[in-house]
C-alpha cells in the first residue's frame, strides 16, 4: 500500500488540531500519580478537571514511520506537585523523541532504569532532545498559561506506562516558596 503525504494543522494557542480529536486525561484517570494522593481524591471530588491532552495521529506504525503530535498539560497542581502527564518510557527502549516547546513554561523530566534523571526547562521556541532509554514527562510549571510541545518519536516505539504507573519518577517537581523545586519522590522504590 502506498501511503499518501498528509497535511494536519495545530493551533499554536490552544496546541489542539481540528482535525484529530484529542486523548484527554482528567484528574480522576491520574489515580496515585501524584504523592499527594489524598489531596487529588480532594481535587477530583469537587472537579474533576483535565490535566492534560495529546494527539495521535492514527498514522502508520511501522519501523521507518515518525509519530508526532501535540501535547498540553494544564496549569495546576496537586497539593505542591505542578500538573504533569503521567510519563513512559518506550516499549522499545532505546528510542529517542524530541519535543518542541510552542507555548508556556515546563520541565520535560527523565530518567532511565539505570537510575540517571535529567529535568530540562522549556519555553517556547525550544526544543529537547529526550535520549533513548529515558522515560519522559511534561510538568506545566507556570500558574496561567498551557505547556504546549510537539514531539515526534519512531513509531513503532510502543508506550509502556507499567513501571511509572506503579512507582512513578524518582524525582518530583514541586512548587517551593513560590519557584520550581527538584526533589525525591517519596514513593519510589
Ligand atoms: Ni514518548
Amino acid at each position: 500500500m502506498n501511503m499518501q503525504s498528509k497535511l494536519v494543522q495545530f493551533d499554536m494557542k490552544t496546541g489542539l488540531s481540528p482535525d484529530v480529536k484529542s486523548i484527554q486525561r482528567k484528574l480522576s484517570q491520574m489515580q496515585g500519580m501524584y504523592a499527594d494522593e489524598g489531596a487529588r481524591s480532594l481535587m477530583e471530588a469537587a472537579d474533576d478537571v483535565l490535566v492534560y491532552e495529546f494527539h495521535d495521529m492514527h498514522l502508520p506504525e511501522q519501523a521507518g514511520d515518525i509519530a508526532f503530535g501535540t501535547s498540553i498539560t494544564y496549569p495546576g497542581k496537586v497539593g505542591h506537585e505542578y500538573f504533569m502527564t503521567k510519563g513512559h518510557f518506550h516499549t522499545i527502549l532505546d528510542t529517542a523523541e524530541v519535543y518542541h516547546c510552542l507555548r508556556g513554561n515546563g520541565y520535560l523530566l527523565m530518567e532511565n532504569p539505570e537510575g540517571d534523571w535529567e529535568a530540562r526547562e522549556l519555553k517556547a521556541g525550544v526544543s529537547v532532545y529526550v535520549p533513548g532509554r529515558y522515560a519522559h514527562r511534561s510538568v506545566n510549571i507556570s500558574d496561567d498559561e498551557p505547556f504546549i510541545t510537539f514531539f515526534a518519536f519512531r513509531a513503532d516505539a510502543g508506550h509502556d506506562y507499567g513501571a511509572i504507573e506503579s512507582k512513578g519518577f524518582r524525582k518530583l517537581i514541586i512548587e517551593q516558596n513560590g519557584r520550581p523545586a527538584i526533589v525525591d519522590n517519596p514513593k519510589w522504590k
